[in-house]
């Protein structure tokens, strides 16, 4: 169900997958382990009573010494993880003003037309895209209940893992494509040459490639270690890029930051051969980039105490009498309560707007996900906010709650209440 994975995808460093005799026997040549969770269920396993659940893999977080690439130890075959994935972009304010401004930049040197989208989900990017003017545009996602829901709104999508087959039929579909476009999904991909490979297939020499992920400076800086798990196979820095990147015939062309999902980056890539020169960006980006070991190992140190204070303060205040429930039942949700080894009795429910997730439990837990509109009926104490990458937008929601005296416990960059 699971593989391991001890050489950097980036750069190649570490011992060779199959090797026998290592050069890791001396330690010189490994991975260095920086946290380790233990053995967890996945994130996005949020299944109603009675359905089979997949079971519980490690977490274990390496870090390559030569490129600074964060990546886990274990890879999870894909089918376990997205065969029934109820992930679905999340339709908030902040989402459609970040497609806004993402639409804005790839525009900037060239009107886009044609779009592809790799791990297009529910269709909604492209969508919205439609609305803010690209004339074509075509999805590629794996999970059949996803391309459903964007067939449904009227995105063309094709039902599969992004592979040579599918970069075939795309390229087929859509002749000249201005953009190509993978959100959060290159940090979900294991072998990542076959990626770029395949990527080429879809880029003429005008093509922009944008490949959107969280940064690595930023969940070490805002300590975001909830955004460690099983389908987040790498944490990446620009220097592992441009390791990736060396020999290959597609280039780092701009990078550029964007406060979604608590700090992404963007990286634009461009055809070797492309006339448009590199941007100033790629070096800023580069000069700035810290992500060493040492800081690796400090964001471990402060995760696990982040662990240990949520865990002391749920305890501190269900030993008082109040309610405390988790607000969002987000990936991050079930690593935060997995790690704290929480229960019922101390999170009463987690409240959610996704209705596929309604009436299942957290992963690994007896947890019930109930509809957010109970929110209001309930008037829970304390609501730990576990989608914290809304939280400007879910604190002008909530606002009654708050003035009845509810309070949002914020677990991330650093515990507090609001
Ligand atoms: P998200 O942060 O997008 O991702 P991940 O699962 O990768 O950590 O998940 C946010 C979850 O929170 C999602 O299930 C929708 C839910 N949510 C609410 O319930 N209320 C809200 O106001 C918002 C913005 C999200």
């Amino acid at each position: 169900m699971y593989k391991t994975h001890q050489t950097c995808r980036a750069c190649g460093y570490g011992p060779p997958p199959s090797a026998i005799y290592s050069k890791c026997d001396d330690g010189k040549q490994k991975l260095l382990s920086v946290l380790d969770l233990g053995v967890l269920p996945l994130p996005n396993a949020f299944r109603k009573a009675g359905e089979p659940r997949p079971g519980h893999y490690p977490i274990e977080l390496l870090v390559c010494p030569r490129c600074k690439l964060g990546q886990l130890s274990a890879v999870v075959d894909p089918e376990v993880l997205y065969s029934n994935y109820p992930y679905v972009t999340s339709p908030s304010h902040m989402m459609q003003d970040h497609f806004r401004a993402l639409w804005k930049r790839v525009n900037l040197e060239r009107k886009i037309e044609t779009v592809v989208e790799i791990g297009s989900n529910d269709g909604l990017c492209l969508e919205s895209l439609v609305h803010m003017g690209a004339q074509r545009v075509m999805g590629i996602d794996p999970a059949s209940n996803l391309a459903e829901l964007a067939q449904a709104r009227g995105v063309i999508t094709l039902t599969s893992v992004f592979d040579r087959k599918a970069a075939d039929m795309v390229s087929a579909a859509m002749p000249a494509i201005d953009l190509v476009l993978a959100r959060h999904v290159f940090c979900h991909v294991d072998d990542w040459e076959d990626f770029i490979h395949n990527l080429l297939w879809l880029c003429s020499r005008e093509t922009l490639v944008c490949i959107e992920v969280p940064y690595a400076q930023n969940t070490i800086d805002e300590c975001q270690w909830d955004q460690i798990y099983a389908e987040h196979l790498s944490y990446l820095t620009l220097r592992s890029m441009e390791y990736l990147l060396d020999c290959s015939p597609l280039r780092l062309q701009a990078v550029q930051s964007f406060p979604i999902h608590g700090g992404a980056i963007a990286l634009f890539l461009r055809r070797n051969d492309s006339e448009v020169k590199r941007h100033d960006s790629v070096q800023a980006y580069l000069d700035a980039e810290r992500c060493a070991l040492s800081d690796w190992e400090r964001f471990a140190l402060v995760a696990r105490d982040q662990i240990t204070n949520l865990k002391l303060l749920v305890r501190d205040l269900r030993d008082q009498g109040k309610s405390v429930v988790g607000y969002g039942a987000s990936a991050k949700s079930t690593m935060w309560i997995n790690c704290m080894g929480l229960n019922e009795k101390d999170i009463g429910c987690v409240y959610d707007t996704t209705p596929q997730k309604w009436y299942t439990t957290i992963p690994g837990t007896k947890i019930p996900v109930v509809p957010h509109g109970s929110f209001y009926a309930d008037k829970p104490d304390y609501a730990i906010v576990w989608a914290w990458n809304f939280l400007p937008e879910i604190l002008e929601k909530e606002t009654r709650w708050r003035q009845d005296g509810g309070k949002f416990i914020v677990p991330v960059p650093e515990i507090k209440m609001l």
